[in-house]
């Protein structure tokens, strides 16, 4: 076993993701950037190249660049979440930015034709007609007016936020659910308005949160997996997802309607392409996770080959991010372990025993209580609805160091 210590210091109690550094954009699953900014203290990693292979919104960003950090690179397959980290990050002029957004305004009240939808899979199930009249006058506003692809995305944002609240969406799910037809017979929500409001908020907390905190650094954001090229980072600090999206936080459902309406081809394939969406025929039988596989086969084969999915996934994942780490370089995996037919898997262990094979070396695993992650508290493992156990509300931060660097004082002791 690889070793594990509490450290309520990691809790960040009565925090949470906006403590610091306000959200532009809701998304499931976003990592504290806190944990981020002490544990690169308390490693004492300075201004150096991060990569986060599983960047999500981009907070690991946030605490690099809270850190000094000079260089950024990003990946995710969901376009959704690369649209938010590039919004953020990319420095804009502030008053070209609110000109645009006079512009949009003045296009969005004075539009009287009627505007063609985007290809939106099953619209009229999840908008009304009144709904789709008035996105589809917003989008072409946006694109109308704006040529330039990173003055949009803060736009986007703002559309994509009004999709969601006006879809006939549950709002407080991650998964699709249509709200009852007794709600839907009442649903009469004020797009305009609402776009409006949400582009000022987005436009706000850009200038006064975001570009205050953009000066020389790089960023590359790619939507992609990230298989290893020829870049080496010197650090990689990350939150992968927890398990696969069908059974854990579905990003793809989340974030598809934002996505076709925006216009990003494949929307609707996004889960199927996200880590352990593609189905697997043989059992992982490897290391730590062997047994643990096992109990599940016997439960039910289907999810134990689901399980094993997500983790021959994650396994070659690593076996590429190793390659990109320098030498003496540390990676930092930020994850929860989940529980599938009541048996916890020890993705901690995984994680550390994945890099150890590469050539790294555990330093130490901290755990931490989660208080205030936005995510399902509870899931129901055996995908029946209504059953529903505790999982997760405790998170591992794992540090490996790429092996070379054995002898320095920071791996003495196994001890930071
Ligand atoms: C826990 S979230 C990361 C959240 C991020 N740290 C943040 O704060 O926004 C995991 C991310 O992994 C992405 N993902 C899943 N499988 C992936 C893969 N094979 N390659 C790249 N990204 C993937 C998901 O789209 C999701 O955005």
């Amino acid at each position: 076993m690889y070793k594990v210590q509490i450290n309520n210091s990691y809790d960040f109690k009565n925090e949470n993701y906006s403590t610091y550094f306000p959200n532009l954009h809701k998304y499931p699953a976003t990592m504290l950037p806190q944990i981020g900014i002490e544990i690169f203290k308390e490693l004492k990693i300075k201004k150096h190249r991060l990569l986060d292979p599983y960047c999500g919104t981009g907070s690991s960003v946030l605490a690099g660049i809270a850190s000094g950090f000079s260089e950024f690179h990003g990946f995710d397959i969901n376009p959704l979440a690369i649209l938010i980290a590039k919004a953020r990050y990319t420095k804009l002029n502030i008053k070209k930015l609110f000109n645009y957004k006079k512009d949009v305004e003045y296009t969005i009240h004075h539009t009287k034709k009627n505007i063609s939808p985007p290809p939106v899979t099953n619209i009229d199930f999840w908008f009304s007609k009144k709904v789709i009249k008035k996105l589809s006058i917003i989008r072409n506003s946006i694109i109308e007016n704006i040529d330039n692809k990173k003055y949009q995305a803060l736009f986007w944002l703002a559309f994509s936020e009004t999709v969601r609240f006006v879809s006939y969406t549950r709002n407080n799910e991650f998964k699709l659910y249509r709200i009852s037809e007794k709600q839907r017979q009442s649903f009469n929500p004020n797009v305009i308005d609402l776009y409006l409001k949400n582009l000022n908020k987005i436009l706000n907390i850009y200038k006064d949160a975001y570009f205050p905190l953009l000066k020389k650094q790089k960023f590359q954001f790619y939507n992609k997996d990230f298989t290893y090229k020829k870049d080496k980072y010197d650090v990689v600090l990350t939150s992968p997802p927890y398990g696969d999206s069908r059974t854990t936080v579905a990003y793809g459902q989340f974030s598809t309607l934002s996505n076709e309406w925006i216009g990003f081809p494949n929307s609707r394939k996004i889960d199927s392409q996200l880590m352990g969406g593609k189905k697997n025929n043989t059992l992982y039988t490897n290391g730590f996770l062997s047994p643990f596989i096992n109990k599940i086969s016997k439960i039910s084969y289907k999810r134990a080959l689901e399980v094993s999915s997500f983790y021959i996934d994650l396994e070659n994942s690593i076996r590429e991010v190793s390659q990109a780490i320098q030498d003496k370089g540390f990676s930092i995996y930020v994850v929860g372990n989940r529980t599938v037919k009541n048996i916890t898997l020890p993705t901690d262990q995984f994680i550390a025993e994945q890099f150890e094979k590469n050539g790294f070396r555990h330093i130490l695993t901290y755990k931490r209580s989660i208080s205030s992650k936005v995510m399902p508290a509870k899931n129901s493992p055996s995908n029946t609805v209504g059953k529903k156990v505790k999982t997760m509300h405790k998170e591992y931060i794992i540090i490996c160091q790429n092996s070379s660097s054995f002898r320095t004082p920071a791996c003495r002791g196994g001890r930071l």
